[in-house]
């Protein structure tokens, strides 16, 4: 196979699909316009779900497009080969027009045919749903595979945790079973019997046939119309047809990298990675359009950290000028990405400027922060923990984001006292960043003991919840501060004096039970596995913290909680109401026994 570069694919994709009837319409925008539940657009279907339900698109039944998405789960997991915060996805569109059949057969004729990809055909194995007890088995899919000419023994059928999107059946919304299709990248010959867990076959195209709608109480009815909302990760696949093993080898990364290390006097893959990254990152997000600019609060918030991180890995590469290195990679980006996202051309000014600004502003209190953090380092051993005034003062006084502290206190194998940090956040009255620990901090406004106790009953209460009500109630968001919690959940009536009192008695037990609460990080497959409840928002395998009360409540959750349940003292619910349509607000508070 030839080279292809990010252009053609983009090209080739969607003029494949138009061959088939499809129009072409642009990506939407990165910070979505409607939908406050999300802080960026995280995959294609964001944008275009009111049409998913049925409202009709002036486009018509069949699109494709390319969407740029951003996941903030994934950052830390960026430095490997196969991570990005900002990726592109190439997708397909069926509203209510062709189901399983030629959606499987489009996907077939454009990754096989000479014509396309011209990917070999032994290298190719696909998974589609398995079935359970309320759903069936999608041998539909299955047999249009074999039809199209895949052997029975490289479709695996696999759960509603793999394929189903979006994963689980748990979110709200327009859903239904998918099929994978995956690519072998093994030096070797491919085996011929497909095994979904041997990581040398990449994912690349996910074909979701949205039938399925899910209402707030979790109750699955059809769809006005049957849909094909597909998904190709573009990086990945421009990766395998190059035959590259990482994705920051790709052409449209090529300029970047190459400049990343001309400058740097140090070899170091990981920070290079990541400096090209944040550095995409951030530039798409200032070119979005949208408004979003370097901030204390949820988008701002997260582009901050993007750029300051960025700062800190130039820094760790030892290039002298950060902010040049930001704009002229931002240029770079900008220059390779216009075409296919023109806002960015329209907002260049406004990223080198911003981009400029925040690194010049991070770099001084950077160098200035890093001999406060180095005579730390003087004073401590492996294991130590920094304590929570000194972090304080790096966040508070030198600008470093409260992970940057965390992430170098982890690389000399010490820990941060959140707690501390926290507490003293609160006694400098700085209520700055609570819309960012909003999204980040699963709803704490802080870090104090009272916080945390709170959220830990946070869990107990949501689990109560269920089991009095049933598991309807799918948590609609939350909330807490040092003097109560405040938890919205998905149920269509008014609780009774009696169900709040069973929640309440309910709660209370488990507190006396005095459970441990133990934390275990996980793949996203591994937290599914579980059973633990939460956004399973990326598929693509990051990592995620499972926090356990006993074997009482299981989440997905960023933390902290308290050591275990008899600390929390006792849990009295002080107010019940509506918070909008089939959604009910709880609040409560803990008072010491
Ligand atoms: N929406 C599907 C995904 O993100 C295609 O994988």
């Amino acid at each position: 196979m030839n080279e292809m570069s990010s252009g053609e694919l983009r090209e080739k994709y969607q003029k494949f699909f138009m061959g088939k009837g499809h129009a072409r319409i642009p990506s939407g925008p990165l910070v979505p316009e409607n939908d406050p539940s999300v802080l960026f657009t995280t995959a294609g279907m964001h944008p275009l779900v009111p049409f998913l339900k049925g409202q009709e698109h002036l486009k018509g039944k069949r699109l494709t497009n390319v969407q740029i998405c951003l996941r903030t789960t994934d950052i830390d997991a960026v430095g490997d080969g196969t991570h990005n915060t900002v990726f592109e996805m190439l997708g397909n569109w069926s509203l209510g027009d062709y189901f399983k059949q030629e959606s499987i057969a489009y996907s077939w004729e454009f990754l096989t045919s000479d014509a396309w990809l011209g990917f070999d055909k032994e290298k190719l194995a696909v998974s589609v749903f398995g079935g359970d007890e309320s759903r069936a088995k999608d041998e539909e899919s299955a047999r249009y595979w074999r039809d199209a000419g895949m052997p029975t023994e490289r479709i695996a059928y696999l759960d509603i945790q793999e394929n189903w999107w979006p994963a689980g059946g748990q979110a709200e919304g327009p859903q239904g079973p998918d099929t994978e299709i995956f690519y072998w990248t093994g030096e070797e010959e491919p085996p011929q019997v497909f095994d979904p867990t041997d990581d040398r076959w990449v994912e690349i195209w996910n074909n979701v046939f949205m039938q399925y709608d899910r209402d707030e109480e979790g109750n699955f009815s059809d769809l006005a119309q049957q849909n094909v909302d597909t998904g190709m990760g573009l990086e990945r696949v421009v990766m395998v047809l190059n035959g590259l093993n990482n994705v920051y080898e790709i052409d449209s990364y090529r300029a970047l990298m190459d400049m990343i290390r001309n400058l740097s006097a140090r070899t170091d893959k990981k920070q290079s990675r990541i400096l090209a990254d944040h550095i995409k990152a951030a530039t798409f997000i200032l070119g979005d359009g949208g408004g979003v600019t370097p901030g204390n609060t949820e988008q701002g918030y997260v582009l901050r950290r993007l750029i300051r991180r960025a700062v800190r890995a130039a820094g760790q590469l030892e290039i002298d000028d950060a902010s040049r290195v930001l704009k002229e990679g931002a240029v770079m980006m900008i220059d390779e990405f216009a075409n296919a996202y023109p806002t960015l051309a329209d907002n260049r000014s406004l990223v080198l400027d911003e981009l400029g600004k925040e690194a010049e502003k991070f770099k001084e209190t950077l160098a200035e922060g890093l001999k406060h953090f180095e005579a730390l380092l003087n004073q401590s051993m492996a294991g130590d923990t920094i304590d929570g005034n000194s972090a304080f003062k790096l966040y508070e006084t030198y600008g470093w984001p409260i992970e940057l502290t965390q992430e170098m206190a982890a690389e000399h194998k010490l820990a941060v006292d959140m707690g501390g940090f926290e507490k003293a956040v609160k006694r400098h009255q700085n209520i700055s960043r609570k819309g960012a620990d909003k999204k980040f901090k699963g709803g704490l406004a802080d870090h104090s003991d009272e916080s945390i106790k709170l959220h830990t009953a946070t869990h107990l209460l949501h689990q109560a919840l269920r089991d009095i009500l049933g598991d309807g109630v799918l948590q609609k968001g939350s909330n807490i501060t040092p003097e109560r919690l405040r938890f919205d959940f998905s149920y269509s009536r008014k609780l009774t004096a009696d169900q709040l009192k069973q929640v309440e008695d309910m709660v209370n037990y488990q507190i006396d039970r005095n459970l441990a609460v133990t934390k275990q990080a996980a793949s996203v497959a591994e937290a599914k596995e579980m059973g633990a409840r939460g956004l399973f928002e990326d598929k693509y395998g990051d990592k995620v913290n499972v926090y356990s009360i006993g074997e009482y409540s299981r989440e997905i959750c960023g933390g902290p909680h308290a050591a275990a349940t008899k600390e929390l003292g006792k849990f009295k619910i002080t107010r019940e109401e509506s918070a909008g349509a089939g959604i009910r607000r709880i609040k409560a508070v803990l008072k010491p026994v």
